[in-house]
C-alpha cells in the first residue's frame, strides 16, 4: 500500500502522523511511504531521517493526497485537505466529528473511508489512541502547575517538593483516570503532598494499590472538593464523563476561597472545563488570573511537547495502521471490532452513531452500521 504523510497545517501543530521509526515498520512490511517535505522537521525528524527509514519525500500535499491510498495524520483534516480525499482512499487520524458539521459534510462528500483515532476501542473498554495524549497531558499538568506557582509567573512562590524543614506543596487531583494518575505520579515524583478525588470507588481502590498508600485517595463529594481545594497549592481538573460536557466541580465562590497564588490546571477544558472560571487558552498565552488564582486551561496540551506526543501517539496507532495496510482497510476492520469502532465515515455513509445523533438533523444524515457499510 502507498501511505502518505502530509505536513500538519493547523496553527502551531508540530506533531506528525508517522515518525521515521514507524515509517521503517511500514517499509519492512513491504509498503511504500511518502512524506511531505519538512513534515517532521520542527520536532527533529528531518527529511534525511525519513529517507533513511525508507520513505520518499514529496514536495506538496497535493502530490501526497494524489498518490497515497492511506493518509496518516494527527489533527482533523482542514477543508482544503478534505477536498483532496476521494473514494477508495483511507484517512487515519483524529477527527472529532460530532461538534464539527463542516468537516463531517466534507468527509461524507469525499467518499473516503475515515477512521477516527478517538473512537478506536480496546478489550478493557478504553480508548487506546486517546490514552497516550491523556498520559502526556497528565504529566504536563504538574510541570505547568509547578512553573506557574513560581512568584515571577503569577503564583504564590511555593516549591511543590518543599525542602528539608519546609513542608511540601499540596496537590489536589480531581479525577483519577489516565490524566489524573499521570498527574499524581509527577506530583509524587516532585515530592508534593498529593490527594486524588474520584467518584468511582473501584478506581480509588486501584489507585490506593498503585501508589501503595503514598497518595491520599478521597471519595469525590462537593464537600471534599471544597475542603481540599481551599488548602491546595495546585488543583488539577482531570474528570471525564464519556460523551458529556465536563461537570463544573468548583464554583466561583469556591475558587475565591482558594489560597492567593494557587494554580488551577483544567485539563478537562477540551470538554468545556471543570472549573466555573475556566476558559480555553493556548500555549502562546497559557494562563490568566481570576480572584488571585492562576488558571492554566490549554485545550491542546500535548501539542506543547509535540516530539514526545508524536512518539507516544505512534506507539499506539502503529499496530492498527499496520493492520489496515497489511490486510486492506475493510478486512482489517471486519476482523477487529475495536478497529471497526474507529470507522466514522465510509463511502458517504456515517457509521458512528454519536456523529449522527449530534449532526443528523442539521446535515440530514442517517446512521449506517459500520459492518453494513463495509459489506455493502
Ligand atoms: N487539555 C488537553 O490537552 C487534554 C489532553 C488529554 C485529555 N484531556 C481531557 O482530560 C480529561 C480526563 O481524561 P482521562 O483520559 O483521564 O479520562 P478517564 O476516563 O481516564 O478518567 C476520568 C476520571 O474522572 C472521574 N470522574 C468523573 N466525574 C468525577 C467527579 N465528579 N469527581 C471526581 N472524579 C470524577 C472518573 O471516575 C474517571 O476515573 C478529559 O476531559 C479529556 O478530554 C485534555
Amino acid at each position: 500500500m502507498i501511505i502518505g504523510v502530509p505536513k500538519e497545517i493547523k496553527n502551531h501543530e508540530y506533531r506528525v502522523g508517522l515518525t521515521p521509526a514507524a515509517v521503517k515498520e511500514f517499509v519492512s512490511h513491504g509498503h511504500h511511504v511518502i512524506v511531505e517535505t519538512l513534515a517532521g522537521d520542527a520536532i527533529g525528524f528531518s527529511d534525511e531521517m525519513y529517507i533513511a527509514a525508507g520513505a520518499s519525500i514529496e514536495s506538496t500535499p497535493e502530490i501526497i493526497f494524489e498518490k497515497a491510498e492511506m493518509i496518516v495524520k494527527v489533527k482533523e483534516p482542514q477543508p482544503n485537505e478534505c477536498k483532496m480525499l476521494r473514494k477508495g482512499q483511507t484517512l487515519y487520524t483524529y477527527l472529532h466529528l460530532a461538534p464539527d458539521p463542516v468537516q463531517t459534510q466534507l468527509l461524507v462528500e469525499s467518499g473516503a473511508t475515515c477512521i477516527a483515532y478517538e473512537t478506536v476501542t480496546d478489550s478493557r473498554g478504553g480508548l487506546p489512541l486517546l490514552a497516550p495524549m491523556s498520559e502526556v497531558a497528565g504529566r504536563m499538568s504538574v510541570q505547568a502547575g509547578a512553573h506557574f506557582l513560581e512568584k515571577a509567573h503569577g503564583g504564590s512562590g511555593t516549591l511543590l517538593g518543599g525542602v528539608p524543614g519546609v513542608a511540601p506543596g499540596k496537590v489536589l487531583v480531581i479525577g483519577g483516570g489516565v490524566v489524573g494518575t499521570n498527574a499524581a505520579k509527577m506530583a509524587l515524583g516532585l515530592g508534593a503532598d498529593v490527594t486524588i478525588l474520584d467518584r468511582s470507588l473501584p478506581r480509588l481502590r486501584e489507585l490506593d494499590d498503585i501508589f501503595a498508600g503514598q497518595v491520599k485517595t478521597v471519595y469525590s463529594t462537593v464537600d471534599a472538593i471544597e475542603h481540599y481545594s481551599s488548602n491546595a497549592d495546585l488543583v488539577v481538573g482531570a474528570v471525564l464523563i464519556p460523551g458529556a460536557a465536563a461537570p463544573k466541580l468548583l464554583n466561583g465562590e469556591q475558587i475565591k476561597a482558594m489560597k492567593p497564588g494557587s494554580v488551577l490546571v483544567d485539563v478537562a477544558i477540551d470538554q468545556g472545563g471543570c472549573f466555573a472560571t475556566s476558559k480555553a487558552t493556548t500555549h502562546q498565552e497559557p494562563v490568566y488570573i481570576v480572584d488571585d488564582v492562576v488558571h492554566y486551561c490549554v485545550a491542546n496540551m500535548p501539542g506543547g511537547v509535540a516530539r514526545t506526543s508524536t512518539m507516544a501517539l505512534n506507539n499506539a496507532t502503529l499496530p492498527f495502521g499496520l493492520a489496515l495496510a497489511n490486510k486492506g482497510p475493510a478486512k482489517a476492520m471486519l476482523e477487529d471490532p475495536h478497529l471497526l469502532n474507529g470507522l466514522n465515515v465510509h463511502e458517504g455513509k456515517v457509521t458512528y452513531k454519536a456523529v449522527v445523533d449530534a449532526l443528523g438533523d442539521e446535515l440530514d444524515l442517517t446512521y449506517t452500521p459500520a459492518t453494513e457499510a463495509l459489506n455493502g
